[in-house]
């Protein structure tokens, strides 16, 4: 199984910002970490980051065609890019929506996922093993 991993905007700064809400891993941690379960587990494993939209775009645009599947944390972007919301609908492969923090249980714009809408699964609140629990959901699925 190929799987295509996009981040969004502010996840590279990981470590550095809000530690108490995402930790004190830093962003390479968290690329490292998805990685090596790939490679575990005999999944190929594309990680991607961009913080903007059309970018984050362009990233799925150009290679969903080389993927069984994304995982895509849209980060802010999630509460409100219908951009992305219409780019994820228009790949023929499933996407799974991946979040660090627990958005239902933060401030009240994060209880909104426009993104999340396109997606077939969300797993969230469980740091970098919500990105696990992504991968076992596509594994199960296959
Ligand atoms: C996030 C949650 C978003 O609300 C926030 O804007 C992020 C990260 C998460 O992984 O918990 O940047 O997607």
């Amino acid at each position: 199984m190929n799987i295509l991993v996009v981040n969004g905007p502010n996840l590279n700064f990981l470590g550095r910002r809000e530690p108490e809400v995402y930790g004190k891993q830093s962003y390479h941690d968290l690329v490292n970490f998805l990685l090596a379960y790939g490679e575990m587990k005999k999944i190929d494993i594309e990680v991607y980051q961009s913080n903007s939209e059309g970018e984050i775009i362009d990233i799925i645009q150009n290679n969903y065609h080389r993927f069984d599947a994304l995982v895509i944390n849209p980060a802010a972007y999630t509460h409100y890019s219908y951009a992305i919301y219409d780019c994820i609908k228009s790949i023929p492969i499933p996407a799974v929506e991946v979040h660090l923090s627990n958005i239902n249980e933060r401030e009240d714009f994060r209880k909104i996922s426009v993104t999340g809408k396109v997606c077939v699964a969300t797993f969230l609140g469980k740091g970098f093993n919500s990105y696990i629990d992504a991968f076992k959901y596509l594994q199960k699925e296959e």
